[in-house]
C-alpha cells in the first residue's frame, strides 16, 4: 500500500506524514508543490528523508508557469471574484495540486492521496472533488477527519513523541492559518476569528500598509492578447513572471489587500484576511481592456456568468462540465481582447487612467460632444426612446 502525500513541510504535514506510516502501516510519497509560496523546498525535502521516504518517493516540482499560465489566467478572463470580492487565490491552487497528486499516485503504482485539509473548510472538498474527477477509484485519506489529535496542543504532543522536530515558534499557539501562492496570501483564524476587530498589522506578509506606501503614484501598462497579459511596460514576460513583477508593484503600494466574511461550501462563514497585490492589479487591468473591446451583448453576458464561474471554483468543481461549458463561452469571448491598459498605482489602489487597442470598439466619432460629421443622428433616438417608453406608459395609463 502506498499513499501520495500533499506535503509542505511544515509541522501539520510532517505530522499527518508520521501517522500515516504509523496508523496505515504504509509508504509515503511526498509531494511538494512550488506554486510560489516563497517558501525555501529544500527543507521539506531533508524532512521527508529524516522520515524515512525514499528520495525517489519526494517530488518537488516548480508548478509556477503551469498554475498561472492554465489556472489563473483562464480564471482572470472571467474576472472572476466569488461574492463580489474574493479573487479565488486558494481555491485556483486545489485542483492543480490534486492533478499532480493523481499524475504522482499513477507514477509510484499509489492507490491513495492524501491532504493536510481540515474536516470544516473548502480545502478537503476542492481536493478531493479534483481527485475522484481525474481517477475515480482513487483512495483519499484526510488525517483531520480521522485521528483524535483535535487541538494544537495534542497536534504537538503527539509530534515530540515521534520525534518530529517542532519550531519554537509553534510550540506556542499558532497565530492563524494562512495559505500562499503567486496569486495571494489567505489568514483565516485565531485573531481574525472576531469579525468586529481590525486584522492587526502583523497579518499581513505581502504588502505594505497604503498608509505608507510611497507618496508618489506609479504608472505601468500591462499589454494583452486574446484576453491574456503578455507584457509589462513593453517588455514581453511569461505569465508567471509577469504575475511575480506585478506583486512586486502590488507589495510596493499597498494594493490587493481584503478583509472578508465569506459562505464556505460546508454552510459555515468564515473571516479571512487576503493580499493579492499583482491580481488586483490585473483583475483591474483586464477589465480595463475588455472595456473597449468587447461588444456590450458579450461583456454583459460575461458579468452574468461570472458569479456562477466563480462558485464553481470556489465549491471544487473545476474539473467539471459546467466548468468547463463556462470557460469554453468565455474564451471565445477573449478572442479580441487585445491592447494595451495604463493604470496608476497609488497607495493601496490600481486605477486604470488609459486603454487602447487596435480592436477597439470604441468610436470617438459617434460619442463626440462636438460636431460629429453625420455619424449619429439624434433624431433616430426618438423612435429608440417612443417604443421603449410603450409598455411603460401602458402600464402607468392603467395603473392610473
Ligand atoms: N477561505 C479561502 C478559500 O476557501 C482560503 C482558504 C485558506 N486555506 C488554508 N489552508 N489556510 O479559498
Ligand atoms: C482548512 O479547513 O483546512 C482551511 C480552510 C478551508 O479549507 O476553507
Amino acid at each position: 500500500k502506498r499513499v501520495v502525500l500533499a506535503y509542505s513541510g511544515g509541522l501539520d504535514t510532517s505530522v499527518i506524514l508520521k501517522w500515516l506510516q504509523v496508523t496505515y502501516n504504509c509508504e509515503v510519497v511526498t509531494f511538494t508543490a512550488d506554486l510560489g509560496q516563497g517558501e525555501e523546498l529544500a527543507p521539506a525535502r531533508a524532512k521527508a528523508e529524516l522520515m524515512g521516504v525514499k528520495p525517489e518517493h519526494i517530488y518537488i516540482d516548480d508548478l509556477r508557469e503551469e498554475f498561472v499560465r492554465d489556472f489563473v489566467f483562464p480564471m482572470m478572463r472571467a474576472n472572476a471574484r466569488y461574492e463580489g470580492d474574493y479573487l479565488l487565490g486558494t481555491s485556483i491552487a486545489r485542483p492543480l495540486i490534486s492533478k499532480r497528486l493523481i499524475e504522482i499516485a499513477r507514477e509510484t503504482g499509489a492507490d491513495a492521496v492524501a491532504h493536510g485539509a481540515t474536516g470544516k473548510g473548502n480545502d478537503q472538498v476542492r481536493f478531493e472533488l479534483s481527485a475522484y474527477a481525474l481517477d475515480p477509484s482513487i483512495k483519499v485519506i484526510a488525517p483531520w477527519r480521522e485521528w483524535d489529535l483535535t487541538s494544537r496542543t495534542a497536534l504537538i504532543a503527539w509530534a515530540e513523541q515521534h520525534q518530529i522536530p517542532v519550531p519554537k515558534d509553534k510550540r506556542g499557539e499558532s497565530p492563524f492559518s494562512t495559505d500562499a501562492n503567486l496569486l495571494h496570501t489567505s489568514s483565516e483564524g485565531k485573531v481574525l476569528e472576531d469579525p468586529w476587530q481590525e486584522t492587526p498589522d502583523y497579518v499581513y506578509s505581502r504588502t505594505v500598509n497604503p498608509e505608507d506606501a510611497p507618496d508618489a503614484p506609479e504608472y505601468i501598462t500591462i499589454d494583452f492578447e486574446k484576453g491574456d497579459g503578455v507584457a509589462l511596460n513593453g517588455a514581453a514576460m511569461s505569465p508567471a513572471t509577469l504575475l511575480a513583477a506585478l506583486n512586486d508593484l502590488g507589495r510596493k503600494h499597498g494594493i490587493g489587500r481584503l478583509d472578508l466574511v465569506e459562505n464556505r461550501f460546508v454552510g459555515m462563514k468564515s473571516r479571512g484576511m487576503y493580499e493579492t497585490p499583482g491580481g488586483e492589479i490585473y483583475a483591474r487591468a483586464h477589465r480595463g481592456i475588455e472595456s473597449i473591446t468587447l461588444d456590450r451583448g458579450a461583456a454583459h453576458l460575461k458579468d452574468e456568468l461570472m458569479p456562477k464561474y466563480a462558485e464553481l471554483i470556489y465549491n471544487g468543481f473545476w474539473f467539471a462540465p459546467e466548468r468547463e461549458m463556462l470557460q469554453a463561452a468565455i474564451d471565445h469571448s477573449q478572442a479580441r481582447v487585445n491592447g494595451t491598459v495604463r493604470l496608476k498605482l497609488y497607495k493601496g489602489s490600481a486605477s486604470v487612467v488609459g486603454r487602447r487597442s487596435a480592436d477597439s470598439l470604441y468610436s470617438e466619432r459617434h460619442v463626440t460632444f462636438e460636431d460629429d460629421a453625420g455619424a449619429y443622428d439624434q433624431k433616430d433616438a426618438a423612435g429608440f426612446i417612443k417604443l421603449n417608453a410603450l409598455r411603460l406608459r401602458l402600464l402607468a395609463q392603467r395603473d392610473r
